[in-house]
């Protein structure tokens, strides 16, 4: 099973501020519901109880240190290896790491594949995109997306893929 991250991020790699997204780009949830439908969701128990709507699928797991966490509407996993390890059992083929911050950083050593969305602007926020070497990666995909009366920001989508040792 393939492990991708996906995300949006500013160049200061914000991705949060407030519990929120700080920013609305309709063509980037586009993208975010295409790349992920179908597949498992792994996200942490902050993004999973305010989810943004592209969020709320009935794939979800959800990881919290909460040894009784209770939740009809997801599979609970008390660290990034068991929720792994869950997705597996369940036949998954692409688990899609959905955030946030903590999760990323703590799933960002079992990644094969990011799926990014860069910003081009500083943006003010409080929670982060954790940092990747590039060497470690290979951007097989890059597609620029123009400012324009729906979209405050330029942006671009890229894939990236692990290079293997
Ligand atoms: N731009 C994007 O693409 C994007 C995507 C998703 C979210 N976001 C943003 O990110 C922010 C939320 O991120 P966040 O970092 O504050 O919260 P989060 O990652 O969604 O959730 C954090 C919680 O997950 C659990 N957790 C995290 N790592 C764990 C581990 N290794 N083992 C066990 N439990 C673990 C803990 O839950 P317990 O406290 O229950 O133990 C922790 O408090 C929001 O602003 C949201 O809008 C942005």
């Amino acid at each position: 099973m393939k492990v991708s991250l996906i995300a949006a991020m500013s160049q200061n790699l914000v991705i949060g501020k407030n519990g929120e997204v700080p920013w609305n780009l309709p063509d980037d949830l586009k993208w975010l519901q295409e790349r992920i439908e179908g597949h498992y969701l792994l996200m942490g128990r902050k993004t999973f109880e305010e989810p943004q709507q592209e969020l709320k699928n009935n794939k979800t797991i959800v990881v919290t240190s909460k040894k009784n966490y209770n939740t009809q509407s997801a599979q609970v996993a008390h660290s990034i290896k068991e929720g792994i390890q869950k997705a597996e059992t369940l036949d998954e083929k692409e688990l899609m790491v959905v955030g946030g911050g903590k999760i990323y950083e703590a799933a960002l050593p079992y990644a094969d594949r990011l799926y990014l969305t860069q910003i081009n602007a500083e943006i003010d926020g409080d929670t982060f995109f954790p940092s990747y070497n590039l060497n470690d990666w290979n951007i097989i995909y890059n597609h620029y997306h123009p400012k324009d009366s729906y979209h405050a920001f330029d942006f671009e989508f890229q894939i990236l893929e692990k290079v293997k040792d």
